[in-house]
């Protein structure tokens, strides 16, 4: 069975409620653009590659099955409306706004061709947005095989044999269309032959690692381990050799243009691990996600969730002795009255970054110790 986040066929989009898993597995049907937004906001998708396809699609779906207008100025300024409402959804990964900024570029171009109609720029809008789907599966599995090549090439433990990983948050199946990106180096060293065992944080607090992240390596059969976010410097520290640990892999919402990244919180911590270890610290995203508009880590908007997310955790009940799965409750794990700070993500200095693992390869710094992002645009392929 192939884990799907995203289900679509041109006029139909549902996607699997995350906010659910791993106890529950639902499809929520998405109409229309105003869907799509409610299920980026709410959580029940999440993952940077996965909210710009889920906005891009929800948006295709509410146009393959509405009247369309015969006047192709009317069905783009109705386009470009339903964008610009898509990206306020969350703010931190680039990769909506990046996809919005290609689409509304398809969309005016063909508006201004000669004989353009409603139908076709509804058409131009649709094809490109089915096109990302696809590209970012495609995408996946570059990064992932870029990924696990430069592991098993270019580090001490790659060389002493298998090697073990740690990642943080989920970058899978679930957070993509397909494959992920850090999930998916992992799963690409599993295929090799190369992966001695992943570790995979719990990723306080919406427990991404623990709901999602380890629900993916159990289903692909990977070997693999869950750690507390706490517990990642002693497992460094006492497993580090034993396990032949080479590497943190991490995603990424935004990699700005001197390789700063913002990712799940708590991945700075982990860097700051991986440094003092002397193990990798690796970033893998395609290249939609890295911002070259956005000059450093300052300049990222970091979004702030609810203090909920925090002090509530949901879970099947529990008696004591046995788990009831079709029964899930929300239970409160904080003082009633605390004041919270729950933001969503954290910035990494690219001080701290060893290699961005992308589709077209993996980029490293220069002997000044300087990353030359804009370069991997100059490469071949579609970004
Ligand atoms: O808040 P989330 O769950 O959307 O955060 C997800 C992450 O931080 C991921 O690491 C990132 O989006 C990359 S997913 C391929």
């Amino acid at each position: 069975m192939v884990l799907e986040s995203i289900r679509y066929t041109r006029g139909s989009l549902s996607i699997l409620d995350q906010l659910l898993l791993p106890h529950q597995t639902h499809y929520d049907p998405i109409y229309s653009s105003t869907d799509a937004w409610h299920a980026i906001r709410s959580m029940r998708t999440r993952g940077a590659p996965a909210i710009a396809i889920v906005a891009a699609l929800g948006l295709a779906v509410e146009l393959t099955n509405m009247k369309i207008s015969p006047i192709a100025e009317e069905v783009a300024i109705f386009i470009l409306e339903k964008l610009d409402y898509l990206v306020t959804s969350r703010p931190t990964a680039v990769n909506l706004a990046d996809a919005a900024r290609k689409l509304t570029r398809r969309v005016v171009d063909e508006k201004a061709r000669e004989g353009a109609t409603g139908e076709s720029v509804r058409d131009v809008y649709v094809t490109a947005a089915e096109k990302m789907l696809v590209d970012d599966v495609r995408d996946n599995e570059a990064i992932g095989d870029h990924g696990a090549k430069w592991i098993v090439e270019k580090t001490e433990a790659g060389a002493r044999g298998q090697v073990s990983v740690l990642t943080h948050c989920n970058t899978g199946s679930l957070a993509t269309a397909g494959y992920g990106t850090a999930l998916g180096v992992i799963r690409s060293l599993h295929k090799k032959g190369a992966l001695k065992h992943a570790f995979c944080s719990e990723t306080r607090p919406y427990n991404q690692g623990s709901r999602l992240t380890a629900y993916e390596l159990v289903h692909d059969e990977i070997p693999a381990t869950l750690i507390t976010d706490s517990m990642a410097a002693a497992l460094l520290r006492q497993k580090g050799r034993e396990m032949n640990i080479a590497a943190i892999v991490v995603g990424a919402d935004r990699v700005a243009a001197n390789g700063d990244t913002a990712n799940k919180i708590g991945t700075y911590s982990l860097a700051i691990l991986a440094r003092h270890h002397g193990v990798k610290f690796l970033v893998a995203a395609p290249r939609t996600t890295i911002d070259l508009n956005t000059e450093s880590g300052e300049k990222i908007v970091i979004e702030e969730r609810p203090g909920k997310e925090v002090t509530l955790v949901k879970g099947p009940r529990f008696d004591g002795v046995s788990l009831d799965l079709n029964v899930v409750e929300t239970i409160s794990i904080a003082a009633s009255g605390i004041d919270v700070w729950n933001p969503a993500f954290d910035v990494t200095p690219a001080a701290l970054i060893d290699g961005i693992i992308t589709e077209v390869g993996v980029v490293e710094k220069d002997a000044h110790g300087v990353f030359h992002l804009d370069e991997i645009f100059k490469i071949e392929g579609d970004e």
